[in-house]
């Protein structure tokens, strides 16, 4: 490393048997993801003549596993982001915001909504058993996809009618006591990237890195929206907007682990970066976080 703690190709030219030495050191991407390598090159004279003999000897590093908790209001980015960076570490990507939709659209096909929007708490509680949420790997995409009770629900649980019954869900106690409980499991062995809205504070208080996301309300209905008729479902801006800000107040004002941003997560305020901007600015602090820059 240089002074400024960043890699650098290092070469010496030396004396003695040894006409040439060198070494280099860093985090490369490789087909098994990023890892550390280090690689040494020598170039020998032999007595009776000039010869040269070229050794090159590769140590490739596994980086040590950490857990990454990505935080923030809805519809920043967050999910992107953190699927982003998962794929390119080989690391476990969960989406926590699809657990508490799945519990919603489990709860819209139950019935369990009265006619003034109101949860049937009782009934739920007794559900809660019934409800199994997974998540597996789309061969083609190469991305979890969401599953209740083995049917795949990915979809659908992005729809804006979801999306209008998804907080209240999120803050029944036992709802969120059951699925931090799963989330916590999921967890054990580190190598994680889970975004949320109380994973670095709730979840996993001791996660290594902790990032915090922001953005304008209008902004993130903008996104919404471009998501929405990009995949071809209804969408209107300003109903968007609406929902946004309304979930906003929901998610940081509700009794149990309200949105707020742990004291030791680094705030980031994407509204004006690009996607490829968020990505480099998550993996280089990534890679403060286990030690590599
Ligand atoms: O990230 P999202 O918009 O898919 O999340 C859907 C809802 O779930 C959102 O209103 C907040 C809630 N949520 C939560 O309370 N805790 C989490 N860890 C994740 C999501």
């Amino acid at each position: 490393r240089d002074e400024s703690g960043q890699w650098r190709e290092q070469q010496q030219q030396r004396g003695g048997p040894f006409i040439r030495s060198g070494a280099e050191f860093g985090a490369f991407q490789t087909p098994i993801g990023l890892r550390e390598i280090s690689c040494f090159q020598f170039v020998a004279r032999g007595e009776s003549g000039l010869y040269a003999m070229i050794s090159l000897h590769f140590k490739v590093k596994h980086m040590k596993k950490i857990i990454i908790a990505i935080d923030g209001f809805s519809s920043c980015g967050k999910s992107t982001m953190a699927k982003e960076l998962a794929k390119e570490i080989g690391y476990i990507y969960v989406d926590t915001g699809a657990m508490y939709r799945s519990v919603t659209l489990f709860a819209l096909r139950a019935g369990l909504f009265d006619a003034d929007g109101n949860i049937q708490r009782e009934e739920l509680r007794d559900r809660m058993h019934d409800i199994d949420i997974s998540f597996r790997l789309n061969p083609d995409t190469k991305r979890p996809e969401t599953f209740l009770n083995g049917e795949n629900v990915e979809r659908e649980i992005r729809s804006m009618e979801v999306s209008e019954r998804v907080s209240p869900i999120a803050a029944v106690d036992f709802v969120r006591a059951a699925l931090v409980a799963q989330q916590q499991r999921m967890g054990r062995e580190k190598g994680l990237v889970m975004d949320g809205r109380d994973i670095g504070t709730a979840v996993f208080p001791q996660a290594e890195l902790k990032i915090f996301v922001t953005a304008t309300a209008e902004v993130r209905a903008q996104r919404r929206f471009d998501e929405l008729q990009e995949k071809g479902m209804p969408a209107c801006y300003d109903e968007i907007l609406r929902n946004v800000q309304e979930r906003d107040y929901i998610d940081s004002h509700r009794e149990v682990s309200p949105l707020r941003k742990a004291a030791d997560a680094i705030e980031l305020d994407n509204s004006h970066l690009t996607l490829a901007q968020q990505q480099e600015w998550l993996r280089q602090r990534y890679l403060e976080a286990v030690g590599s820059v």
